[in-house]
């Protein structure tokens, strides 16, 4: 079902309650598509559909298109740590301002494709055979790597008219499998999946699972920056340094330079010792955010309602930690692009351009 949201809610998503005025005025202009009567309650208000707001957060928002199509990777070795939550809220924050945003699932949990709204209308299926149906002609990227399907027939829209996702299926397990046996095994994602994607998206989020497998080493060597969580627990300390070293091995055996965002995760601020960790990570990890995600059951409830933590609770001291949280990835790979510009990395929009060409009309 289409919602509606006021002026002050959409000025709220895009960061600030004085975007009102500017709102209105382009609404004015023509700018953006005009505002509609919708009933809440007993009441008649004015307000956009969710649809539409990509068309005002190109306009007003603050998260701007890059320069080039980027491809970016959350992953960390610990599972529950937020990473799906970042996928989501990444993938829901860029499509809001007008990004052409793609998922691609790589965690046989399925977590982020289900976050992303993705057949939430399963349960209310009329039987389980309907369902099994349904569920068996989900195509993944195991039928791509077979050859049954192309590209575009396993992207799905969700949620917003510019955001798709390649849903998990549980062929993933047998994929991983595969490319174990392949030539440039490491490589495929990024040749068959990621660039030519880059043809027609403007971002490109894989969301990978806790495990150091061929799908996460993929999604590495497609990446142009990783976003890798760091969960503000004492037994994570241990898992961090054992993953940095691994990180670091793998990117210099490799050659790759993808940018490491870290993100501290699920701190709780009255607990000392949470903000001592909190502290610790952002005194001593290279490359770690000024902001991190709470500990907070609203960013679990906007999980639940397929909605980035903006969205759901516009007015709470989280959303504008996560809205800072945003902007300061954002700045981070952009500077990044920017520095490696010039050293050849440029639009690397090779391989199998033309294999998407239906999605296009899709937009
Ligand atoms: N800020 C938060 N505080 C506490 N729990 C959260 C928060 N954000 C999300 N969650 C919940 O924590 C669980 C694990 O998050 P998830 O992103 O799936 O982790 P991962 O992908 O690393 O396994 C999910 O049920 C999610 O809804
Ligand atoms: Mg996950």
């Amino acid at each position: 079902m289409d919602t509606y949201l006021p002026l002050k809610k959409v000025a709220e998503i895009f960061g600030d309650p004085s975007l009102r005025s500017q709102i209105t005025k382009l609404e004015e202009s023509g700018d953006i598509p005009p505002s509609r009567k919708y009933r809440s309650g007993a009441l008649f208000r004015k307000g956009w559909s969710r649809n539409v707001l990509p068309q005002i957060g190109e306009k007003v928002g603050y998260f701007k298109k890059f320069d080039r199509p980027v491809a970016l990777s959350v992953f960390t070795t610990k599972g529950g740590v937020l990473k799906s939550t970042l996928a989501l809220n990444l993938a829901r924050t860029a499509a809001l301002h007008g990004m052409r945003t793609c998922v691609v699932g790589l965690d046989i949990q399925g977590d982020v494709t289900t976050a992303l709204g993705h057949d939430c209308d399963l349960d209310n299926g009329s039987d389980l055979e309907d369902i099994i149906e349904r569920l068996d002609q989900t195509k993944g990227l195991s039928d791509l790597f077979s050859g049954q399907v192309s590209l575009d027939e396993i992207i799905v829209q969700v949620g917003l008219p510019n955001l798709f996702v390649i849903p998990e299926t549980p062929e993933l397990v047998a994929l991983n499998d595969s490319l174990n046996n392949i030539n440039r095994r490491e490589f495929w994602l990024k040749e068959k999946v990621v660039n030519p994607l880059k043809d027609y998206f403007d971002l490109i989020i894989m969301d990978c699972s806790p495990n150091w497998n061929k799908l996460t080493t993929n999604a590495l060597v497609a990446c142009d920056a990783l976003i890798s969580p760091l969960e503000c627990k004492i037994n994570n300390f241990r898992n961090f340094k054992v993953f940095g070293h691994f990180l670091k091995e793998f990117k210099d055996e490799m050659g790759l330079d993808f940018e490491s965002v870290f993100v501290p995760t699920k701190y709780s601020q009255n607990r000392k010792l949470s903000n001592d960790i909190l502290n610790w990570y952002q005194g001593n990890v290279d490359g770690c955010t000024s902001i991190g995600i709470r500990q907070s059951v609203l960013a679990e409830e906007a999980m639940a309602l397929n909605l980035s933590i903006v969205e759901h609770a516009s007015t709470k001291p989280i959303a504008g930690e996560l809205m800072t949280l945003m902007r300061e990835i954002h700045d981070r790979v952009e500077n990044h692009l920017e520095e490696t510009a010039d050293n050849g990395h440029q639009g690397a929009r090779v391989n199998g351009a033309g294999r998407i060409q239906n999605i296009e009309g899709r937009f």
